[in-house]
């Protein structure tokens, strides 16, 4: 059963919908038309989604500004439930409407095939949606937020977001733990400058159950708030973490730390797999250059493939600034996801690298620096335990 919600004043529209779904609407629709829908979207989303509505059209005949408004609501409070706005043209509309977490546009005079189809992929995608967050809730064991960093390319800034983010959060009241899970090459113990005791691949080698507090024989610390579960000295040694080792790792260090974040590799390999499939969070960075770009856009449709849609997206463009020849409105289609932050590029971040102390830490209020905190502040504003999906994306 479905329950679909037509916001708008038009009953005509209402009936053509209606029309078009015909006998394969298995469930209710209703037009809702409420001044709460242009004075109040957060108020608008609490009473729809207290009705047990699955899918919300918005439109015709609503400012487009205001559905836009509506439809960000929904993404940022109940993202489980995917909004179509109907509008007069899409002319120049997809961007902002990708912006704002939209799920697809109708124009108002679609055919009836085009309706159905889209209100249909609509509830299909709903239903995914509540499954995978009743799996989540149900999830025993990780409580905290893990936020796994992937690039498919090397040097694309993944070590530079991952210790700043890190180091963004840590200055909050809540404790983080920095995973470097580039087994091999990783490098956030130079960026940082610490000088760990034991790394990744000495908890990988512990044998029996580890509690949280011998967990933390392994871990070094950077600053009170901060903790840093460090890569091992050598890629020979890398090779003793293997998928259970980072399963068991991340479970512990969930339970007992608020943030968990995990620098990777480049690409997708099985413990960087293994660390995704238990995040709440992933963040795909890259930079301007349309092989990073196109790059993204594979690993997500691999992810897709696999399944993994559980987790909250973050598209993070790093070097946004520099002139590389493709535009970021152009990255953020061609990987089909808005754009979650941007990171200019500043010598800062590799001197800060070099000196082992975060950008976040020695120029907080610089450009670079802002944009690293202004990423942290992604993860503590919006609430954990929800599944952030990519919107806009072609449908297999
Ligand atoms: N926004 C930026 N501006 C300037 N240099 C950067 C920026 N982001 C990363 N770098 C530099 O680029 C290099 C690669 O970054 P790094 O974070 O190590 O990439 P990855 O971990 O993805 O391989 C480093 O020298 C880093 O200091
Ligand atoms: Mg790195």
């Amino acid at each position: 059963m479905s329950n679909v919600v037509l916001a708008t004043s038009s009953a005509a529209y209402e009936q053509r919908v209606r029309r078009a779904l015909g006998g394969d609407l298995n469930g209710t629709l209703r037009r809702w038309h409420d001044e709460i829908m242009l004075t109040d979207p957060s108020l608008a989303v609490k009473e729809l989604a207290a009705a047990g509505v699955e899918v919300v059209g918005i439109g015709p005949n609503v400012d487009l500004q205001l559905a836009l408004n509506l439809a960000r609501a929904f993404d940022a409070d109940r993202p489980e439930i995917p909004v179509i706005v109907i509008t007069e043209s899409t002319k120049g509309f997809w961007q902002r409407a990708m912006r704002a977490g939209v799920h697809d546009v109708l124009t108002v005079d679609a055919p009836n095939d085009e309706i159905k189809s889209v209100f249909q992929r609509a509830i299909e995608t709903s239903k995914r949606r509540r499954s995978n967050l009743l799996d989540e809730i149900g999830e025993q064991g990780v409580s905290g937020r893990v936020i796994t960093l992937i690039a498919p390319k090397g040097g694309s800034g993944k070590t530079a977001l991952a210790t700043n983010l890190a180091s963004g959060l840590a200055n909050g009241d809540e404790k983080v733990v920095l995973v470097d899970l580039d087994l091999q090459f990783g490098d956030v113990a130079g960026a940082l400058n610490l000088k760990p005791e034991n790394t990744i691949a000495d908890l990988a080698g512990a044998p029996g159950h580890l509690s949280t507090t011998t967990l933390k024989v392994f871990l070094t610390p950077k600053s009170p708030n901060l903790l840093v579960l460090c890569a091992p000295d050598t890629p020979a040694e890398g090779e003793l973490v293997d998928e259970q080792a980072v399963e068991r790792a991340v479970r512990l260090l969930a339970e007992e730390f608020a943030f968990v974040v995990i620098d990777t590799s480049a690409g997708l390999t099985e413990t960087t797999l293994a660390a995704m499939e238990l995040s709440t969070d992933l963040v795909f960075i890259c930079d301007l250059s349309a092989a990073a770009v196109r790059a993204t856009r594979k690993v997500l449709d691999a992810l897709d493939q696999l399944g993994m849609d559980r987790q909250r997206r973050h598209f993070v463009l790093n070097r946004a600034d520099s002139k590389v020849g493709i535009e970021v409105d152009e990255a953020s289609a061609v990987v089909g996801l808005p754009i979650a932050a941007t990171i200019p590029s500043d010598r800062a971040v590799p001197l800060s690298m070099n000196q082992g102390v975060a950008v976040v830490e020695s120029a907080p209020r610089s450009a670079v620096g802002k944009s690293f905190l202004a990423t942290a502040a992604l993860f503590t504003e919006a609430p954990a335990k929800r599944s952030r999906w990519s919107t806009l994306r072609s449908s297999p």
